[in-house]
Order: structure tokens, then C-alpha cells, then sequence
């Protein structure tokens, strides 16, 4: 009978520890001494760490926490406290950062505390993704004045966001990447009425819809596995602006939700059943052709209806080379603040060069070009065409006039180019350009970046030409380094 009954609590043990390494939260347990008796598979995988690092060991030897931060289990055991859905961020004793959110509580035993358990579910991941794709208040430094342009079509834009500050109707900002778009949101917002509130940006293409839905709507506790009771952007925005880019990414779905939500001047938090009044100015961007994203199904007509109330097109740099000079002058002062230089002029060939190239990534790229110019200067206050960063002679006309055969091998539709052009026309003898890899990877570097340029950097169209995925494109444009 006894025998029965040790064999029937052993087949238990091995019930329950199987149950433990298979489950998929964290289970993490200490005892009266504060040390781990108990510390499953899955806690292992969220903290990166083997359970003989663990087992055994005093808690704070294995796990830091920031000043002002304690840890939940050590309270359950040492206070008695319990807690429901705690969200919780700190170290193991390798310096990886984790944040879980957890049920903790204490053990008794004849009313006596004997330990205390933690189930944790790991947050880290999505706590990264918010933290990089939000920017908060304290990020809005830009007003008017920073808006460098003198050309006509400038002078309009400004005129009509200026006047887009005095209502608290939507903002639709059209334009392609680097043309200032972000800048004339932080203008609109700081000269309005809703400058004190905070203003928040959120790229709308930086994340998949489920994850960006509950970014913006925010959750209830309970709605989904692991949902907590957290605000959306829409609620944290409130009595400050909004701004949505790249709107055209989100779901047709998801651009009916944020229709209902700028309508109805509320929202309703996901697994929520009541609404929640938000008075918050939407200004929302959008870097296509609005006709155009319409007719391919990437924007909503109603949407569109609604967000243009104001609409602002920023002219790219190629159709307003009149404000080249402006902008090249205000970004050398910049730089020559920051960099404690000295420099005065910018040649007539390099200014020749600018007022030839096409610059489809606008300002952000004609800064970036003064800024590396500018990093290589010494012993002179002008900058010269030897100056210019490697990727920008290469792509102007200086590029094309001393391209070699290369271009043949990696675009037959360039023929006219490659026949003007100085270099080697020999398809089958192309210049020798180092390893084959290295080869392959500029190769590759020059194909991505044409196919951006005929897409008009429009990522999504791009990928597609390609056949990569978009999350693929941009594994890519980050490891060559391309501008986009
Ligand atoms: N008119 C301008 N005057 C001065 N600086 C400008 C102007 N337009 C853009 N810039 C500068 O160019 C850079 C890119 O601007 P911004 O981030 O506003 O572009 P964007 O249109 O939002 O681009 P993306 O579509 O890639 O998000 C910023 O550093 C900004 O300061
Ligand atoms: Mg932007």
C-alpha cells in the first residue's frame, strides 16, 4: 500500500516536472533563503541563461536591477506582496536586458512563508519595437524658422501649413522620403493649440498590423494571451498631435478603424467594450502619389476624403533646385557649428553637380552629402568634388562619366549611358573589381539601389520588383549601406 502510494507521488514529480518544461511561461521559484529550487525551459529561453547558473544561487548574484527597481519575487518572499500582471525590466548577471510581466506570489505552508513564484511572460522583444518606433515629446524641435525655402512652390506650402495651425482639422502631408515631411509636422504642432500637449510619432510601416493596432488603440487586460491594461497612442497623444507615417502601409482594415476613430473623436481600446472621448489633431503622411496608392488599393478613398482637409505636398529637390544653394549654405553653418569648422564656399563644379543631380533622397540626403564633405575637409574652407562621399560621385553625373563596363554586367538597359561613357565597353572583359564577393555585393548594392530609384524609393514596390520581402529590402539596404 505505502509502496503504491510512493510510486503514485514519484509518476506525480515526473507529471509535474514535464508539465514545467513544457508550458510556455516563465516559472521561476525561490525558496525561504531567496534561492532558485525551481527554474523551467521556458525561463531559461527568455533570460538566455542554463539552469546550473541558476539553481542554487542567490537570487541578486544572478540578477541585477536598476536603482529604484525591486524585484518581484524577492518582495513576494520577503513582504508578503503579491502581484498581477507587473511589468518588470532587469539584467542577468551577463548584462542581457529583460522585461517580462509577471504573477508573483508567496508560498505558505501553515501560514508560514516557505517561498515565493514568479510566471513570467517576456515582453522583451515587443518593448524593444515600441521603445525604437516612438518618439516622445521632448523630440519636437522643429518649428517654422527651421523650414529652409525660398522657391515659389515652398513659400506655398509653408503659407498653408501656417494656416493649418490656427484649426484642429486632420493634416495630410504628401511626400516623398527626406523632404521635410516630419519637420512641417513638429511646425504645425508647435505653432497650434495643441503645443503643450506632447506630440507623438509612430511609422505605421515599422510594425505587423496586429502589434500596431494595440500600439494606437491600446489594450484591455485579458483581451488577447498576455494582453495587459495599457493606452494607445491615441490616448497618450491626448490634447497634443498625433502623427502617423506612412499611413498608405496599414491595412484597409485598420485605415477604417482610424477613419471611425478621427470621426468620431474616440476610441475603443482592443477586448474594450466602452469608448473613450480623445482629442488629439491627426496629421498623418504618406510618401506616394495619393491618387495613385488609392488606385493600387494601399489608401482608402474615405480615409483620404478625411485626412486632406489640409493637404500639403512637399515638393521633392529636384523640382525646386532653386532652394539647393539655401540648403547647402544652412547645413555647412550647421555642420560648421557642430564640427567647429571653418568653411566658407562650396566650388562651382560641386554646386554644378547638385544642380544636375536628381536627389531622390531630398534634403535628408543633400545634408548627409555636406556632412560627409564636410568630415573629410582639412586645410581648406571650400568644398571641392574630391570631397564628395564615394556613393554620390558614383550615382551624379560625375559617377556616369566615369563609369566603368561594371555597369553593362549589372543593367543592359543602360546601354546608351555605358556607350557615352569613358570606361571599358567590352561586356565580356569587365574591369577587375576585387573578389568575387566583393563583386557580387556591389553588384547587388547597384541593383537594389536602381530598382529604389525607378520605385521612387517606394519600399513595398520595390521588394516586389525584386522578389524579396520588404522586411528582406531592408535586411538589404542596411547591410550595403544604401541610401533610402
Ligand atoms: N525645408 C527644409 N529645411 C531644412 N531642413 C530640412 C528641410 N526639409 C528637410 N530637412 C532636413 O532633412 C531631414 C529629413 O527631413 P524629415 O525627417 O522631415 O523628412 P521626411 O519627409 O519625414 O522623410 P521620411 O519620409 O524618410 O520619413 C531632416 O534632418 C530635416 O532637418
Ligand atoms: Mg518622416
Amino acid at each position: 500500500m505505502n509502496s503504491s502510494k510512493s510510486n503514485h507521488s514519484t509518476q506525480l514529480m515526473t507529471i509535474y516536472e514535464t508539465l514545467l518544461n513544457e508550458i510556455d511561461v516563465g516559472v521561476h521559484v525561490i525558496n525561504e533563503a531567496g534561492k532558485t529550487i525551481i527554474y523551467n525551459n521556458k525561463m531559461a529561453e527568455i533570460e538566455s541563461l542554463t539552469k546550473e547558473e541558476v539553481f542554487d544561487q542567490d537570487f541578486l548574484e544572478v540578477f541585477q536591477f536598476e536603482d529604484g527597481q525591486r524585484s518581484t519575487l524577492l518582495e513576494a518572499l520577503f513582504e508578503e506582496k503579491e502581484f498581477k500582471n507587473m511589468k518588470q525590466t532587469y539584467f542577468t548577471k551577463n548584462g542581457k536586458a529583460i522585461t517580462t510581466i509577471n504573477n508573483t506570489f508567496p508560498i505558505y505552508e501553515n501560514d508560514k512563508v516557505i517561498g515565493a513564484i514568479e510566471i513570467a511572460k517576456d515582453v522583451t522583444k515587443i518593448e524593444n519595437l515600441i521603445k525604437n518606433n516612438m518618439k516622445l515629446k521632448g523630440d519636437t524641435r522643429f518649428t517654422f524658422d527651421s523650414l529652409i525655402g525660398d522657391s515659389s512652390a515652398m513659400k506655398e506650402v509653408i503659407a498653408v501649413a501656417k494656416r493649418a495651425t490656427r484649426t484642429p482639422s486632420s493634416v495630410l502631408i504628401i511626400g516623398e522620403t527626406g523632404t521635410g515631411k516630419e519637420l512641417f509636422a513638429q511646425s504645425i504642432h508647435n505653432g497650434s493649440e495643441h503645443s503643450s500637449g506632447p506630440f507623438i510619432s509612430q511609422n505605421c510601416a515599422a510594425m505587423p498590423d496586429t502589434l500596431i493596432e494595440s500600439i494606437l488603440f491600446g489594450t484591455k487586460k485579458g483581451a488577447f494571451t498576455g494582453a495587459t491594461d495599457q493606452i494607445g497612442l491615441f490616448e497618450q497623444a491626448e490634447g497634443g498631435t498625433l502623427l502617423l507615417d506612412e499611413i498608405n502601409s496599414l491595412s484597409p482594415m485598420l485605415q477604417a478603424k482610424l477613419l471611425r476613430a478621427i470621426q468620431e473623436k474616440s476610441i475603443r481600446r482592443i477586448g474594450d467594450t466602452v469608448n473613450r472621448k480623445v482629442n488629439v489633431r491627426i496629421i498623418a503622411t504618406i510618401n506616394e502619389d495619393p491618387v495613385e496608392a488609392i488606385a493600387n488599393n494601399r489608401l482608402r478613398k474615405d480615409l483620404y476624403y478625411r485626412l486632406s482637409v489640409v493637404s500639403l505636398f512637399i515638393p521633392p529637390i529636384r523640382e525646386r533646385k532653386e532652394d539647393i544653394q539655401l540648403l547647402v549654405h544652412h547645413f555647412i553653418e550647421k555642420y560648421n557649428r557642430i564640427f567647429q569648422m571653418d568653411v566658407t564656399e562650396i566650388s562651382d563644379d560641386v554646386m554644378q553637380l547638385f544642380e544636375q543631380y536628381d536627389w531622390p533622397g531630398n534634403v535628408r540626403e543633400l545634408e548627409h552629402v555636406i556632412e560627409a564633405a564636410m568630415n573629410v575637409l582639412v586645410g581648406t574652407s571650400t568644398i571641392e568634388t574630391a570631397h564628395l562621399p564615394y556613393h554620390f560621385k558614383n550615382k551624379s553625373t560625375l559617377g556616369m562619366q566615369q563609369k566603368s563596363s561594371i555597369v553593362s554586367v549589372y543593367d543592359p538597359n543602360q546601354e546608351k549611358q555605358v556607350s557615352n561613357s569613358i570606361g571599358n565597353n567590352d561586356k565580356s572583359t569587365p574591369t577587375p573589381v576585387g573578389n568575387l564577393k566583393e563583386y557580387l555585393l556591389n553588384a547587388e548594392k547597384y541593383y537594389i539601389q536602381r530598382t529604389l530609384e525607378k520605385h521612387k524609393y517606394h519600399k513595398t514596390n520595390t521588394a516586389e520588383e525584386l522578389g524579396l520581402s520588404r522586411q528582406t529590402l531592408q535586411y538589404r539596404i542596411k547591410r550595403l549601406d544604401i541610401d533610402a
